[in-house]
């Protein structure tokens, strides 16, 4: 079956982590993929996680199949901490949500649920963005295209060519955005830009799909949900993928949510009954134990108090760490102004690094950067954060 087919390319992010394991240099260090690192460059089990599979152990009656769309009290977590105490969302029914492994299951579950019904429509996708999502979407048979985001001589939003783009994107058709701290980029919407890309939505009548994915790495967790409540207060059918993997450190748990939100409860309710039709023939129904974990820490004010402490302190290390980048490319001379990276938002910086710095960095000092410069600023530590900066240091000046 394959002797005429030849192999397909490394992942360009977890490609990097296997290079990353073979690599035999003592003094390297893996800025590759977004998970998140300790100051010991470790990534650690939350302690309400671990407290909550502790009581798991205890109090876990059966491993019986769950619901197509997950356990009833996870997903109503999902939407309360989407929407926020009080959403009218929530009060008039008008958001369905099903478990999703993870993040990506979520998008690629949205993805073949519009195409059902929308099969000509485009996915309009920013550049840059996240690798894998014109994989998910090319995969969901969608006609891709792309909408300007970044200005790469202000480092900053482009605005301006964002919202012109948007203008003339069909009824339809949709529009994904990333919900906060836009991967790669760490440039975020403000309030009132998002709630003009929201209203323009609805006027124009192309459906907005937001990736969710770093909830509480950009303000906090509740003021990372401007852009839901944007979609929200326009009475417009969207959709959102949302994911703990980040936020609660549980990436190989695969706990993430598709949450369809339409203009009514009943528009709702057949959506449900269509997102589980997709569930089912993709995966049946979800794997438990994070969203078991989830629901156990959310549901209880003193673990969700400890996990909101426990991720206000990743977010802190990470500031901490994109100042001593800033601080020591300045001091070792190395030219140009890298003050941006401390404006960025989230887990990455979009170091400006070109794909010739980023390979001679790999090759030459065992560092490894996603194509395109994305930095995970919290793989950086007190530990290997001089050597990063000479490294750096050295590529700009050789
Ligand atoms: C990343 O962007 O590095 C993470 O979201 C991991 C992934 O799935 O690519």
């Amino acid at each position: 079956m394959w002797k005429s087919i030849s192999a397909a390319a490394p992942d360009s992010i977890f490609g990097l982590t296997e290079a990353f394991k073979q690599d035999s240099n003592p003094n390297k260090v893996n800025l590759g993929a977004g998970v998140y690192k300790d100051n010991r460059g470790v990534t650690p089990i939350l302690d309400c996680v671990k407290e909550a599979e502790r009581r798991l152990l205890d109090e876990e009656q059966t491993k019986s199949y769950l619901p197509i769309s997950g356990d009833p009290l996870y997903t109503s977590c999902v939407q309360q901490l989407l929407f926020g105490e009080g959403s009218e969302v929530i009060s008039s029914s008008r958001a369905v949500t099903a478990h999703a492994p993870g993040g990506t299951g979520a998008l690629r579950i949205g993805g073949e649920l519009i195409q059902k019904f929308n099969p000509g429509a485009t996915m309009w996708i920013s550049f840059p963005t996240w690798a894998n999502h014109n994989g998910i979407f090319g995969a969901a048979r969608f006609n891709l295209k792309s909408y300007p985001y970044y200005n790469s001589d202000t480092k900053g939003l482009n605005y301006d060519e964002l919202i012109a783009t948007l203008k003339q994107v069909p009824a339809g058709d949709v529009v994904l955005l990333h919900g906060c701290c836009h991967n790669p980029t760490g440039v975020d919407l403000n309030k009132e830009q998002w709630s003009e890309v929201a209203a323009l939505a609805s006027e124009r009548g192309w459906i907005g799909f937001l990736d969710f994915a770093y909830q509480g790495f950009g303000d906090s967790v509740d003021g990372d949900r401007i852009s839901v409540e944007a979609f929200a207060a326009t009475g417009a059918d969207f959709f959102v993928a949302s994911s703990f993997s980040k936020n609660f450190g549980l990436y190989n748990e695969r706990t993430g949510a598709i949450t369809v939100v339409s203009p009514s409860g009943q528009e709702a309710a057949v959506a449900k009954s269509h997102l589980d039709l997709t569930v089912r023939v993709c995966y049946s129904n979800p794997p438990a134990h994070g969203g078991l974990i989830v629901k156990t820490v959310l549901s209880d004010p003193d673990l969700e108090q400890n996990w909101r402490r426990q991720l206000e302190q990743m977010c802190k290390r990470i500031i901490s760490m994109r100042s001593a980048l800033v601080e020591g490319l300045a001091s070792r001379g190395v030219d140009g102004d890298f003050s941006y990276i401390k404006e960025q938002r989230g887990m990455f910086s979009f170091s400006g690094l070109s794909d010739e710095t980023v390979a001679w960095l790999k090759a030459n000092k065992g560092i490894y950067v996603v194509g395109g410069g994305r930095i995970n600023v919290a793989g950086l530590t007190t530990g290997n954060i001089d050597y990063v900066c000479d490294s750096i240091a050295e590529a700009l000046k050789s």
